[in-house]
């Protein structure tokens, strides 16, 4: 029995983790496993009920899970709160007090969304790269964080720390990962003028001595932004600091056909990882029933491989996503001009049919 904490939260979130839900039971009844759901609030909806974005019963649920499963948090009716009470700190919360350092984003083009990428066929063909994205530390997370009256004028400040020690273990994670790819890092800074990416860049070096194997270069991140849409299959793993890989991993999203394709996995050194698509929680689609699923099951198949082994399992529901797209399924957000599209649950449930065809036949052939 695996028990999976939910946390669906706001806007788009509780419809793509409901068909998500409804994906994992149908992993259980293929390979004869129990998943047990417990769902725990956290965002915009936790500040109404609770007046925290985080309460400390979701914490413990997610201690106690094997794995958790995130929608997304936030929206209008929220952003003119206090920091304290955004629905976003509520995220951070949560990664901070599961430690999970490394976020996994992979961006992946699948053949028949090449029309969906802004970018012409030929550039963007072969997409498929991997970002590794430090998830708790750096600007995101550094003291002071605050407002201050100096002189009479309003001032804000954030801080942009990280100790080598935060630096050295994304760092192995990007490379260890990069022993299964193509043995390349590529270690995005902005060391022109940070502090912070200079000694990030010095640890780079000093790490990638113990992976002889590996091959490690640098990019300024404004340079790194440029490349990914000139040769965006030239990557393979990049490894970068919070906010540098939140900004890029939205345009891999475009790069990818859409948002709502990108998933990914949060771990930590040990305990339970957590995984969340990478687009937020759209506030103008939500309850509309048009939001992409794929992104969310793609999500589903990351957990079951990283956190409980089942290989087989997330590489039929991949397929089975390719094989949905192959055959023109299409949500709104990956249309062009006036193509076909379906609505969140007839996409959800195409997709499970593949996933079950595809399993039943590996299964019995
Ligand atoms: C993401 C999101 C979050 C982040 C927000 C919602 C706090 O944009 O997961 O990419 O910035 O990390
Ligand atoms: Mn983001």
């Amino acid at each position: 029995m695996k028990k999976i904490a939910l946390l669906p939260g706001d806007g788009i979130g509780p419809e793509i983790t409901k068909e998500a839900v409804l994906l994992m039971e149908e992993v259980g009844a293929v390979i004869g496993e129990t998943f047990q759901f417990q769902e725990g609030a956290i965002g915009g909806g936790a500040v109404d009920r609770y007046s925290t974005p985080l309460p400390e019963e979701t914490i413990r649920l997610c201690q106690h899970s094997d794995a958790i499963l995130m929608g997304a948090v936030g929206g209008p009716k929220w952003d003119r709160l206090p920091g304290h009470l955004r629905p976003e700190t509520g995220l951070l919360g949560i990664r901070k007090v599961l430690n999970v350092f490394a976020n996994l984003r992979p961006v992946h083009l699948f053949p028949s969304l090449s029309s969906s990428s802004p970018l012409k066929e030929e550039r963007v063909k072969g997409l498929d790269l991997m970002i590794v994205r430090e998830l708790t530390g750096g600007i995101y997370f550094g003291q002071p964080k605050e407002r201050r009256t100096v002189e009479g004028k309003e001032v804000a400040v954030d801080t942009l720390t990280y100790t080598e020690d935060e630096i050295e273990r994304i760092l192995h994670v990007a490379f260890k990962l990069a022993r299964k790819r193509k043995k390349e890092v590529l270690s995005v800074d902005k060391a022109n003028v940070l502090e912070s990416s200079r000694l990030w860049r010095e640890k780079a070096e000093q790490v990638a001595l113990a992976y002889p194997d590996v091959t490690l270069t640098h990019m300024l991140v404004d340079s790194a932004a440029m490349q990914l849409v000139l040769k965006p299959n030239t990557f393979d793993v990049i490894v970068t600091e919070n906010m540098f890989g939140d900004i890029l991993s939205d345009l891999g999203g475009a790069l990818a056909g859409s948002l709502g394709m990108l998933p990914s996995a949060s771990l930590s050194e040990n305990g339970p990882s957590l995984y969340e698509p990478v687009h937020g929680s759209a506030p103008d689609i939500a309850g509309k029933g048009i939001a992409n699923p794929v992104a969310m099951f793609l999500t589903v198949s990351m957990m079951m491989e990283l956190s409980f082994g089942f290989t087989e399992v997330s590489r039929w529901i991949n397929q089975a996503v390719e094989e949905a797209l192959d055959e023109g399924y299409r949500t709104k957000d990956l249309t062009v001009g006036d193509e076909k599209w379906v609505g969140t649950e007839e996409m959800g449930r195409v997709i499970r049919e593949k996933f079950r065809t595809l399993a039943k036949g590996e299964r019995n052939g």
